[in-house]
């Protein structure tokens, strides 16, 4: 079976299905959200908090995720799997590509790269890598933001996230992540969007939902986010709750007013 591409994804959201996505850094559970028809896997550098017990992303390093890429990629039949650059590998255009280069050749289809980085998008896209893009929240800028918490309050904030989007577009970007914004903004900006827009904390009206999957399996070392949801509960097997979660996001279930901003 051939691994769903982009185009299947920008079909979804010409159709109006809703992506369901989570991560996954190993085989075993890569299989699992293969098997539960989840349509897109992402190597998250979240591996750094639930994998290595780290207090943010930042200690996450290129051959981590070249490593838990091939374990991902390894196991999967059917779902797309991006892979996260992580901090600091992508200073400049080639800098970057050389740095890609490595997480496709460990087997992903996609790299997830944090910010308004339009030139580094444009010349990876340029290079025959397709590039997800990531705003809103930006884990990799914790220690400039202070601390994990929504952004796009503020009417300049928002507007500054509208026009870095439709930025993003422009470069070649042909996914973009949105974390942690108003509900209200993502809808705006999916509205806005050609490409899908895959949303965790940014409300029910995104193309598509992420989680991390340590936090939706209730199995995190550190607190549970409020925008994620514990599908184990009421108790369930592993592969019933990743189901679940599956038709909670297509039938917009998923989240609920509760787990948004
Ligand atoms: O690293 C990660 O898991 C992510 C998602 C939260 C989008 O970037
Ligand atoms: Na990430």
């Amino acid at each position: 079976q051939k691994p769903l591409s982009i185009h299947d994804l920008a079909a979804m959201k010409r159709q109006g299905e809703k992506i369901a996505s989570l991560t996954a850094y190993d085989a075993s559970f890569s299989a699992l959200i293969d098997a539960a028809g989840i349509e897109v896997i992402l190597v998250g550098d979240s591996l750094g908090m639930v994998f290595q017990g780290q207090a943010s992303t930042l200690q996450v390093t290129l051959d981590d995720m070249i490593y838990h890429t091939r374990c991902v990629t390894a196991a999967r039949r059917r779902a797309l799997v991006i892979a996260d650059m992580p901090f600091l590998t992508y200073p400049d255009p080639l800098g970057a590509a050389v740095n890609a280069a490595k997480l496709m050749q460990a087997g992903a289809q996609m790299v997830k790269l944090e910010g308004a980085r339009f030139e580094v998008v444009r010349f990876l896209v340029d290079q025959g890598i397709p590039v997800c893009g990531h705003l809103g929240l930006q884990p990799q800028s914790i220690n400039r933001l202070g601390g994990y918490k929504v952004q796009g309050v503020e009417a300049a904030d928002a507007d500054k996230i509208v026009a870095d989007a439709q930025k993003l577009q422009e470069a070649g970007a042909c996914l973009l992540v949105l974390e942690c914004v108003p509900a209200k903004l993502a809808a705006e900006i999916s509205a806005d969007l050609a490409i899908p827009v895959i949303g965790i904390g940014a409300g029910v009206d995104c193309d598509g939902q992420v989680l991390v999957l340590y936090d939706m399996l209730d199995i995190g070392v550190g607190k549970r986010p409020r925008f994620s949801m514990n599908f184990m509960q009421p108790p369930v097997a592993i592969a019933a709750a990743l189901s679940n979660y599956r038709q909670a996001v297509k039938e917009r279930r998923f989240p609920a007013l509760e787990h948004s901003f």
